[in-house]
């Protein structure tokens, strides 16, 4: 096998061991643990939802994972061209190229989120936020209707645009090198303020209490799709980050980390934000305003809160940031081996690129777009739904099908054998594609578009 080409001074890349660890959580923690998992818990049934979550996570996630990080060592190609350089059906590659369609229309709203983060931090920090009986509804709605999501937006694309084009190690794997452990350091400081302020207790038992009967066959989809977004999944991420780990790295145990990873911030998250609004006797379904309206509410209550909700948005941004430049990672990869591009042009153009598609998503929530709804919902949540809940299930599958049906030395090259790969195998061939076209056929025909 031979690795894709590259264009001109590119030079082939790999992470170190733990730099490859620290990228991929790096990847999967994101806006997904801290703003989303919270509010979709909020509102699918709290603990029990929780233990769905994680259900999904490890009989189809983890699965699902592992054979991305295996095709993209294996395969040593960018997200199209890994699948071409296993299989002997060049067709492959297509539904790969996919993938890469799909992280670029998820980095032009993912950015716009990330943008948010990092003015609520700078409002946060400078008192914005803590004026005596302030709406906060009123208040999110106004920021992001008028103009500054712009340029927070454009701050994100270029950090995501400089740290890409600085390559693997010199870039992606410095970036998270130095930001996740202090984003541990916050995030354990949030969670020891959350968990001793008065009438926490309750917020705990929300998270951590199941109760089944609030369980639907809605709140199963739900978490399934969860699973997905929040490793990185379906949109050929980790397959690319795995396209630059060592042969000696072992995947199974990468996976097992990740996974660890991913649920453990999920769950300090919850143990952050659930306590907190709790104890101001905040409504926990809040849906997509939790973070944003339900939270300053809190912080702007609580002694110190400038400094705590300026954490609070600071550990945001630091999880979107991370997120947001392995995101970015797969269509720069594919367009310095398609097309033959520098790697700093690539991070220079499509960066660019993903700004300006990102800019109606941006001005459709609360916006001079928000009432533009062509079939039924604005630009936003059209890319939302588009990617999360259509795009990325139908790459889960495509990975799935690809590595439980097409290529057959994939157990080799994840270095699995026995019960564990007759057990990655169940789920790659029967378990997961049932229950991502069930995820797919739901969001589709029944979710209301
Ligand atoms: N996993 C990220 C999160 O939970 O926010 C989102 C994400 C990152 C999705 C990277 C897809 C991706 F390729």
């Amino acid at each position: 096998l031979t690795e894709t080409p590259l264009g001109q001074g590119n030079k082939v890349e790999r992470f170190t061991s733990s730099g490859f660890i620290l990228a991929a959580i790096g990847s999967s923690v994101g806006l997904g643990n801290m703003w989303k998992f919270p509010y979709i818990t909020g509102l699918y049934g709290g603990a029990a939802f929780f233990l769905l979550f994680i259900v999904c996570l490890i009989l189809v996630g983890l699965p699902i994972l592992l054979a991305e990080m295996t095709i993209g060592r294996g395969g040593r190609g960018n997200a199209a061209s890994s699948f071409s350089n296993l299989a002997s059906d060049k067709n492959w590659k297509w539904l790969g190229f996919l993938m890469v369609l799909t992280a670029f229309l998820i980095m032009a709203y993912y950015g716009v989120v990330a943008g948010w983060t990092l003015q609520y931090t700078v409002d946060s920090l400078s008192g914005a936020l803590s004026k005596p009986g302030m709406d906060f509804e009123k208040q999110f709605f106004d920021f992001a209707g008028g103009y500054w999501p712009l340029f927070w937006q454009l701050v994100v694309m270029v950090i995501c645009g400089i740290v890409v084009g600085k390559g693997i190690s010199g870039g992606i794997e410095k970036f998270n090198k130095y930001l996740i452990p202090g984003f541990l350091i916050i995030l354990l400081i949030l969670m020891f303020r959350a968990l001793t302020l008065p009438g926490a207790a309750a917020g705990v038992e929300f998270f951590l209490k199941p109760d089944f009967s609030v369980l639907t066959g809605e709140s199963a989809l739900i978490a399934l799709g969860h699973a997905f977004f929040s490793l990185s999944l379906g949109m050929g991420c980790m397959l690319t980050y795995g396209s630059y780990v060592q042969k000696e790295q072992s995947l199974g145990k990468a996976t097992v980390a990740i996974g660890i990873g991913d649920l453990g911030y999920a769950l300090i998250a919850g143990l952050i934000i659930f306590p907190t609004v709790f104890s101001y006797g905040i409504e926990s379904d809040k849906g997509v305003g939790l973070a944003f309206m339900a939270l300053p509410a809190a912080f702007s209550q609580m002694p110190l809160g400038t400094v705590f909700g300026g954490l609070f948005f600071l550990l945001l941004a630091i999880a979107a940031l991370t997120s947001a430049v392995s995101i970015l990672e797969v269509p720069v990869a594919y367009a310095m081996s398609a097309w033959k591009w520098s790697r700093k042009k690539a991070a220079a153009i499509i960066s660019a690129v993903c700004y300006v598609i990102g800019i109606p998503a941006a001005l459709s929530v609360g916006g001079v777009l928000t009432d533009w709804t062509p079939f039924g919902k604005n630009v936003f949540d059209w890319f939302d739904f588009t990617t999360a809940y259509v795009l990325m299930p139908l790459g889960g599958l495509v990975v799935t099908l690809f590595t439980g049906y097409a290529w057959k030395r994939a157990g080799e090259e994840a270095g699995l054998t026995g019960f564990w790969y007759r057990a990655w195998m169940f789920s790659l061939r029967y378990i997961a594609p049932v229950l991502i076209l069930a995820v797919l056929l739901y969001s589709i025909f029944v979710k209301p578009v």
